[in-house]
């Protein structure tokens, strides 16, 4: 079953899910693209509690569309809610998508959203309105690369988000996505009156030290099937339940794969002394006891 590069797979526990053969990636490998979103971003970001509390309409930025089984999980679990809810989609491609609708079937999750998601895939630069349950919801496609997006006078006009599913390839094989100017730049675009958090499946030191010194409060996330931890990143820490502590910044500091990636180039390096540095005084961490004496090279 394999076209234009993309094909499905069944997972361990029968459900089926698409493949990227250019990026050898599954989406959603381990429990599959329904279970996945409803455990990383519904349940862990209380999505359901937030948009029923939300002023006006709750805006969800979908980093990564691919085979739109995020948004789609976010809208189905929140349908009986009242408040209308904005979807704003990036991809660099249509391809995953147009993949995922000819085989709606088999991955299961396209429900009653087929007819509006045709629309969606049909070009870009699309914005689509549709009632969904109780609410009305608006999506709106952003096709191009989104490092580059960041740094077009484009993104500043947004709606600021309220949640972003933030959902590429994994760092080694898609490293622009996981860069500190990235991210440094996408904090620097939230509204630091919104609460926004912004939970990804990676636990990886050098994925929370990025977010640490881009600006965000960072988390522990739940579990997603077998992995047994995945990361929380939040412009409040209110909206994190299990802070990174001290401990964890002392691990860090003895990792060998700590520093950010300034460069879309994937490497493994130690933390620096000017990362060690900036960890130290962020408000997270500058209120706690001084984490020590080195264990490691002196910095
Ligand atoms: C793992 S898939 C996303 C799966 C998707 N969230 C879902 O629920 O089906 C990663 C997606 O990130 C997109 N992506 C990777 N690098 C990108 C870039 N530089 N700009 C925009 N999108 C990118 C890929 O095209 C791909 O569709």
């Amino acid at each position: 079953m394999r076209e234009t590069g993309y094909s499905l797979v069944e997972l361990a526990n029968g459900t089926r899910s698409v493949r990227s053969a250019t990026q050898a990636e599954t989406f959603h490998p381990v429990i599959g693209p329904v279970a996945e979103a409803e455990a990383l971003y519904v349940r862990q970001l209380r999505l359901r509690e937030r948009i029923a509390a939300a002023d006006g309409e709750f805006v969800v930025w979908d980093v990564g569309l691919g085979a739109a089984a995020n948004p789609l999980t976010l809208l189905r679990c929140t349908r009986d809610l009242r408040c209308p809810v904005r979807l704003i989609s990036f991809d660099q491609t249509l391809e995953p998508l147009r993949f995922a609708l000819r085989h709606r079937l088999e991955l299961g999750y396209f429900d009653s959203f087929e007819a509006p998601l045709t629309r969606l895939a049909s070009g870009d630069g699309q914005t689509i309105e549709f009632s969904d349950g109780a609410r009305r919801v608006s999506w709106e496609l952003v096709l191009g690369d989104f490092p580059a997006l960041l740094e077009s006078t484009t993104i500043g006009g947004m709606p600021k988000p309220h949640a972003i599913l933030f959902d590429p390839y994994s760092p080694a094989s898609n490293p622009e996505m996981w860069t500190l100017p990235l991210f440094e730049r996408l904090f620097g675009l939230l509204d630091p009156a919104r609460p926004c958090a912004l939970p990804t499946y990676s636990r990886s030191t050098l994925l929370r030290v990025t977010l640490l010194l881009a600006g965000f409060f960072v988390g522990r996330g739940g579990a997603t099937g077998e992995k047994e931890e995945t990361t929380v990143a939040a412009n409040t820490p209110a909206l994190i339940e299990r802070l990174l502590d001290p401990p964890w910044l002392e691990r860090a500091r003895r990792s060998s794969s700590a520093e950010p990636l300034r460069q879309p180039v994937y490497r493994q390096e130690r933390l620096s002394a000017d990362s060690w540095a900036r960890l130290q005084r962020h408000p997270q961490f500058a209120a706690a006891p001084s984490a020590g004496p080195s264990h490691g090279r002196p910095l």
